[in-house]
């Protein structure tokens, strides 16, 4: 990507003392069939990954997280209506043919899902699943082999070459995701998905997969869109912040401005509901009320019937994103002082 061609942008300057964006998601919508009609499960979502940063997405279960992924990686479900845009190198991804989308997937993005019992297949040996994608592009098998041996070692599995021929269910969860994480590194993708990696493992394998992922990002310079709604990862791993709620973003910016000093009160009450986020010693407010389904989303802002600072007009007006500081977005009609 050449970041310098911009030149009729007058913003290039400021900008190019970012990482240029890799992925640019605008106005991200996507409906899906429910027993009543179509419901907007991702409604007007916007976001960008930038080159080997990590952007984390938040937000409570049902919040569109799992689906804003799957849309960028073009494995919705079946009858899912999407619009908006996703830009991928001058490609819109919504509208890119399926035989382009497949040429990328594992390639350009890869993605690495929740449950590794359910992403391998138990029938196939680690080893062939991990080189499935080498072996596709026409690798010799040999080579393939060497390959695979070498990212299982890269990814923390002992004894690489014994395990290479062994089947999923010979594998413990933890090294099941390690195999997961060899799987998608194995295309040398520009953009790793990863989708709640590490909530189906126990605390001291969750600390040891997130840290393989942060040493990837590091060493291979991949950039990654972690999803999880476990702020205390997110505050170890992610630059930037996207907080989902209902199907819609309610606040952007850094990893460490929004987890530090969160400018929406839902954000807020995330981050209240877990102490060590900020300090110590605080005690755990849980969050007030159940999340909303995006089927039956409320009037004006979605979080206001959970809201302490409601006002007549969160129930009637949709807060649109402003700018509330420098790379610092909410969407909020009182938003706290960022
Ligand atoms: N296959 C599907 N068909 C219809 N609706 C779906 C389907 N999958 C998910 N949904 C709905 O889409 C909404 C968003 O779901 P999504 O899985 O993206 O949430 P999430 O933020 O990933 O939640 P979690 O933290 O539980 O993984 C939810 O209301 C869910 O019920
Ligand atoms: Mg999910």
């Amino acid at each position: 990507m050449n970041r310098s061609s911009n030149v009729t942008d007058p913003s290039s300057a400021v900008l190019d003392a970012e990482p240029a964006p890799l992925l640019r998601v605008e106005h991200l919508s996507i409906d899906l069939p429910g027993p009543a009609g179509q419901v907007r499960v991702v409604d007007d979502v916007s976001f960008t990954v930038a080159e080997g940063r990590t952007t984390g997405l938040i937000g409570e279960s049902g919040s569109g997280k799992t689906m804003t992924a799957t849309a960028i990686i073009g494995l919705l479900p079946a009858g899912a209506a999407v619009s908006g845009r996703m830009a991928w190198h001058g490609e819109d991804l919504v509208t890119m043919a399926e035989q382009d989308r497949r040429r990328l997937r594992g390639r350009g993005i890869a993605m690495i899902f929740q449950d590794p019992q359910a992403a391998l297949d138990p029938t196939q040996t680690i080893g062939r699943q991990v080189g499935e994608i080498l072996r596709r592009g026409g690798m010799p098998a040999k080579e393939v082999r060497r390959t695979v041996i070498d990212l299982l070692d890269r990814v923390g599995i002992p004894n690489p070459e014994t395990r290479h021929a062994q089947y999923p269910h010979q594998y413990s969860g933890g090294l099941r995701q390690r195999a997961m994480v060899a799987t998608a590194l194995a295309g040398s993708p520009q953009l790793i998905l990863a989708d709640e990696p590490t909530t189906a493992l126990d605390v001291t394998v969750q600390a040891r997969i997130l840290a393989l992922l942060r040493r990837v990002r590091d060493e291979e310079g991949m950039a990654m869109l972690l999803v999880s709604h476990d702020l205390r990862v997110m505050a170890h791993v992610a630059d930037e912040v996207v907080v989902m709620y209902a199907g819609r973003i309610c606040e952007v910016g850094s990893g460490r401005e929004v987890l530090n000093s969160p400018a929406h009160p839902y954000t807020r009450a995330l981050v209240v509901s877990v102490p060590a986020v900020r300090s110590k010693t605080a005690i755990a407010e849980p969050l007030p009320g159940n999340p909303v389904s995006p089927a039956e989303r409320p009037s004006g802002c979605p979080f206001h019937p959970r809201c302490a600072k409601a006002q007549d007009r969160c129930r009637s007006e949709v807060p649109q994103m402003r700018q509330v500081a420098a790379g610092r977005q909410v969407a909020c009609h009182f938003p706290e002082e960022a």
